[in-house]
């Protein structure tokens, strides 16, 4: 027979390293992406993505493509802070530490984000994604297995500049992405924004 009274210190002690870890870890995140991007990767500013239940993949990858200099960061100067960019602190995060804050930030829950929307573009939007992005954007752009970045409730006005960056060739994407990107037109992009952002 199990002594309840012996057992019970026994769990506590054990789940005791892991619970501090944890609380460190949430720390780390808060001081090295949370100025920007929220202490649990939930954005309140719209220039900046909510990064938070990112797959680990997706998160490793994209920070390695800053790191390398294949994505260019925008300039971003937080409230209070210094002005830098995702490339100057990818390169400035140690593996280590990189490694904790992906673990944290994937575990995260994203929460879709409350924003106008043109209700008037949802359907064309939904039948475009339908057609063209859906096949690796699954779920309307919220599945983040999909190792694609989750579209649906993140901000306007970051998913706006991203748009235009894709379609002036200023960020590199997956060739068969870059296929059915490059025959949208001006509106389409602006439907499947609106259809996006409509996911709250
Ligand atoms: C000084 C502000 C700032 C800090 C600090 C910051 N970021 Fe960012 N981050 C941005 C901005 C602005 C963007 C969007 C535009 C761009 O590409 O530069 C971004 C984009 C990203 C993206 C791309 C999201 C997507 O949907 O493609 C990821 C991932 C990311 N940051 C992770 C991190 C992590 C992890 C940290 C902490 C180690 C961090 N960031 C710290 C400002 C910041
Ligand atoms: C063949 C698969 C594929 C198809 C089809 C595809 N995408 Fe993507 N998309 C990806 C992958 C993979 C990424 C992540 C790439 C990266 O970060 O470098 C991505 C990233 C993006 C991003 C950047 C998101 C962010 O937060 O950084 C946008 C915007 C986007 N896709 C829009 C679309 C739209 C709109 C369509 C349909 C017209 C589409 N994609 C079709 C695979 C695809």
């Amino acid at each position: 027979m199990f002594n309840k009274k012996l057992l019970l210190p026994l769990i506590i002690s054990a789940a005791l390293p892991l619970a501090s870890a944890f609380a460190d870890d949430a720390a780390l995140v808060k001081d090295k992406c949370g100025t920007c991007h929220g202490a649990d990767g939930n954005s309140e500013d719209a220039k900046v993505p909510s990064i938070a239940g990112f797959s680990a993949a997706t998160l490793e990858d994209i920070m390695e493509q800053y790191k390398s200099g294949d994505r260019k960061g925008d300039k971003y100067t937080p409230e209070g802070g210094e002005e830098t960019d995702m490339g100057a602190i990818a390169k400035d995060i140690s593996k280590e530490d990189g490694s904790k804050i992906i673990a944290f930030l994937a575990e995260q829950k994203f929460k879709a984000i409350k924003q106008d929307f043109d209700e008037t573009l949802i359907k064309s939007g939904k039948k475009l994604h339908k057609k063209k992005c859906e096949k690796c954007h699954s779920e309307n752009g919220a599945n983040a297995e999909d190792d694609a970045a989750i579209m649906a409730g993140q901000w306007r006005d970051y998913l706006q500049k991203e748009f235009d960056k894709i379609a002036a060739k200023e960020r590199d994407i997956p060739k068969k992405m870059k296929k059915k990107f490059k025959k949208l037109s001006e509106d389409d992009r602006k439907a499947l924004i609106e259809f996006y952002i409509s996911q709250q």
